[in-house]
C-alpha cells in the first residue's frame, strides 16, 4: 500500500480524536464514513475531508474508495463488524476491547491471515513510547512483588444510570459494556504487555442490577507476584499505576491510559522519564499503525495479536469469575 484509504464506523468522541491524528499523519487519509444517521456521518465527513457517507453498512464495507476500516462502535459490534470488513477484503483497525471472547478473537485473526489482510486492535497503550521505557526500567527495581493499577473516572453516563433514566451502551450487557471492558481494560492491557499472561484471574465487581460492573477489582496472580487492577466509572480518584520490586518501585502518574511519565525509584536514585512530547496520546497509535500497515509489518502485527489474545483471555476469565455474562454466553 502506498497510502491507506480509511473508512470509519461510529461518530463518538474517540472517532474525532482518532481522525484529528489521521489528518496530521502522512500516508493515511479518510475516504468514507459510515453512520446510521446521514447528518452525523456527513458532519464528520465534512470536518475530516471524506468524500463518501454511507448509512447502509453492506454498501460501506464494499466501498471501493477505501481499503481499511477503523471500527469504533459499541463493544458487542466489534466482532461482527470486523468479520464483515475482512470478508469484504478490507484491512481492519478495531477499537479496544477487540472482542468479547478468545474464540471470536482467534477466528478473526485466522480469517485475516487466510485472506492476507492486516488486523490490529486500536489500543493506545500498545503504541506509547513510555511503554518501552517501563520495560527497560523494570530490571532496576528487582524481583517484583506487588503491582497496583487504579483507573477511575466518574462517567457522565453513570448519572443517567443512577437516576434510572437510561441504560447507556457502556453500562449495558447487550453491548458488552461495563467497567472491566472499558477503563479497567487499560490496566489489564498494561499488565499483559509487561508481564504476559497471569496464572490466575479473579474479578470482584460492583454489579449494577442491569448486569454489568460499574467498578471492580481484578486480581492477577503471576509467578512470584500479584497484581491488582482497579477500575471505576461510578467514583473518581487520582489514577495511578505502580510496580513494586524488592529493590525499588516504578510509578506511572495518571495510570495505565496515557503512561504520562515513568518515575523510577531505588534506594539511591529517583528519576523520571518521559519520551512522549506529544500530549495527544493517539498520535503515537495512528502514526505507528499507519507505518505497520504501509510496510505490511507482519512481525509487529503478530506481536500485537499475541498481546490482544492474552488480554481477551484475562477479560473473559475475569468476567466468568465475576458473573458478568453477555448475550449468547452460556457458561
Ligand atoms: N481508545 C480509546 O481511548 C477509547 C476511548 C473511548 C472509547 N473507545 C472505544 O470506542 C468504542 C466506541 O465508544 P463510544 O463511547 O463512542 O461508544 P458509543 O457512543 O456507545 O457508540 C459508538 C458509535 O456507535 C454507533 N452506535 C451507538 N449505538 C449503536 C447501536 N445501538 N447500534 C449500532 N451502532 C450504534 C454510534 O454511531 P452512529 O450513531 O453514527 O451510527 C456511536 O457514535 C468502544 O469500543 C470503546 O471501548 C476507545
Amino acid at each position: 500500500m502506498k497510502e491507506i484509504r480509511l473508512g470509519t464506523i461510529g461518530t463518538g468522541v474517540i472517532v474525532e480524536q482518532f481522525l484529528d491524528q489521521v489528518v496530521r499523519t502522512e500516508g493515511i487519509c479518510l475516504r468514507a464514513v459510515y453512520s446510521r444517521k446521514y447528518d452525523k456521518g456527513s458532519a464528520l465527513a465534512e470536518k475530516y475531508g471524506a468524500g463518501q457517507v454511507y448509512t447502509d453498512l453492506d454498501s460501506f464495507f464494499y466501498a471501493e474508495e477505501m481499503d481499511c476500516v477503523y471500527i469504533a462502535s459499541p463493544n458487542i459490534l466489534h466482532y461482527p463488524q470486523t468479520k464483515q470488513a475482512l470478508l469484504s477484503g478490507k484491512h481492519v483497525l478495531c477499537e479496544k476491547p477487540f472482542c468479547t471472547t478468545v474464540k471470536q478473537a482467534e477466528e478473526l485473526f485466522a480469517l485475516a491471515e487466510e485472506r492476507g489482510l492486516l488486523l490490529m486492535e486500536a489500543v493506545p497503550t500498545a503504541f506509547l513510547p513510555n511503554l518501552n521505557v517501563i520495560r527497560e526500567q523494570l530490571p532496576k527495581i528487582g524481583k517484583l512483588r506487588l503491582v497496583q493499577g487504579n483507573y477511575s473516572q466518574y462517567s457522565s453516563r453513570y448519572d443517567a444510570l443512577r437516576q434510572e433514566q437510561a441504560l447507556p451502551n457502556v453500562f449495558n450487557p447487550a453491548f458488552a459494556g461495563g467497567c472491566l471492558m472499558d477503563l479497567n481494560y487499560y490496566n489489564v492491557y498494561l499488565n499483559v504487555a509487561l508481564f504476559g499472561s497471569p496464572d490466575r484471574v479473579q474479578y470482584w465487581p460492583n454489579l449494577h442490577s442491569g448486569g454489568v460492573d460499574t467498578s471492580g477489582i481484578l486480581i492477577l496472580q503471576y509467578p512470584g507476584f500479584v497484581s491488582q487492577a482497579s477500575g471505576a466509572k461510578d467514583t473518581w480518584y487520582d489514577s495511578v499505576f505502580t510496580i513494586q520490586g524488592e529493590d525499588g518501585f516504578i510509578q506511572i502518574p495518571g495510570g495505565s491510559n496515557g503512561l504520562r511519565q515513568v518515575r523510577v525509584v531505588t534506594k539511591t536514585t529517583d528519576e523520571t522519564f518521559d519520551l512522549q512530547s506529544d500530549p495527544a496520546r493517539l498520535s503515537y497509535e495512528v502514526r505507528r499503525m499507519t507505518d505497520i500497515l504501509l510496510r505490511e509489518d507482519r512481525e509487529a502485527i503478530s506481536r500485537l495479536r499475541s498481546t490482544t489474545l492474552a488480554v481477551i483471555a484475562v477479560l473473559e476469565a475475569g468476567r466468568k469469575s465475576g458473573g458478568i455474562r453477555f448475550p449468547g454466553e452460556e457458561w
